[in-house]
């Protein structure tokens, strides 16, 4: 093989995920159960590297590089965070852009809170995206119904105990109070994604949130959209966001 072939050449689990049909580690769990097929032959090696003209199929069916689309999306407040809802509640699904492929929420955020979602058809970047080795932060706008403590905000910055364990330390921002509609406001940010996660925190130092908004994931900012807007991610932005989770760019 001369060198200028060379950088043609992909592994094989690396050319399924790029299908968007899974993610990295699901594509060799496919190789390994002898569903992958190149150019007929099946294939159980897990360093198999194919070219531009290899076949490959899994399950007998050929895949095809998909083209891969991420979008920063403004999540209304009372959408729910999935493409299909037995209960025909409005869902994010109403507000993507139609591009042919299956585009998937990146972790979920409840229906009554808005604000920031990445969206993609990237199976191993939204894995990644989602996965606590990773760590992202995650910051969010929460008003409460009175009036906590500074002790009460350290409780959260210190991490507390909720369903599934003590939270990791928070950083807790302490906001302005409302006097007229008896509420406080201040920013978290937080790196976990547990299930209604802030809503259990506040919930536990007896402050029950009234409104919750997430501002930032990593380094992109809710700002600039407006509830149910859409923005594609440009080169820049995914360099950024596929670095952050150790993908090349
Ligand atoms: N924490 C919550 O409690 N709800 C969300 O939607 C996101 C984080």
């Amino acid at each position: 093989m001369s060198k200028r072939e060379a950088p043609e050449l992909e592994r094989l689990h690396v050319r399924i995920a790029h299908s968007g049909l899974c993610s990295r580690r699901a594509a060799e769990k496919l190789i390994q159960e002898a569903r992958v097929e190149v150019n007929d032959e099946v294939i159980v090696e897990l360093g198999h590297k194919v070219g531009p003209e290899d076949v490959v199929k899994v399950d007998g069916i050929t895949i095809k590089e998909a083209k891969l689309y991420t979008l920063l999306f403004h999540k209304p407040a009372g959408v729910v965070t999935t493409l299909f809802d037995p209960q025909n509640r409005p869902t994010i699904k109403g507000y993507l852009p139609n591009y042919g492929v299956q585009l998937k929420p990146v972790g979920r955020l409840d229906k009554d809170t808005d604000g920031l979602l990445i969206v993609t058809n990237d199976g191993e970047l939204a894995l990644r995206v989602t996965h606590p080795r990773y760590g992202l932060e995650k910051e969010y706008q929460v008003i409460v119904k009175g009036y906590p403590q500074e002790k009460d905000i350290d409780k959260l910055r210190k991490g507390i105990f909720i369903e599934g364990g003590k939270t990791q330390p928070a950083h807790v921002e302490f906001g302005f109070v409302d006097d007229r509609k008896e509420t406080t406001s201040f920013r978290m940010t937080i790196k976990e994604g547990r299930k209604r996660q802030v809503r259990l925190m506040c919930e536990a130092i007896g402050h029950p949130v009234v409104k919750l908004t997430r501002i930032r994931i990593g380094p992109f900012l809710l700002k600039g959209l407006s509830p149910g807007e859409c923005r594609l991610m440009g080169k820049q932005d995914l360099d950024k966001l596929r670095k952050l989770v150790g993908l090349d760019v």
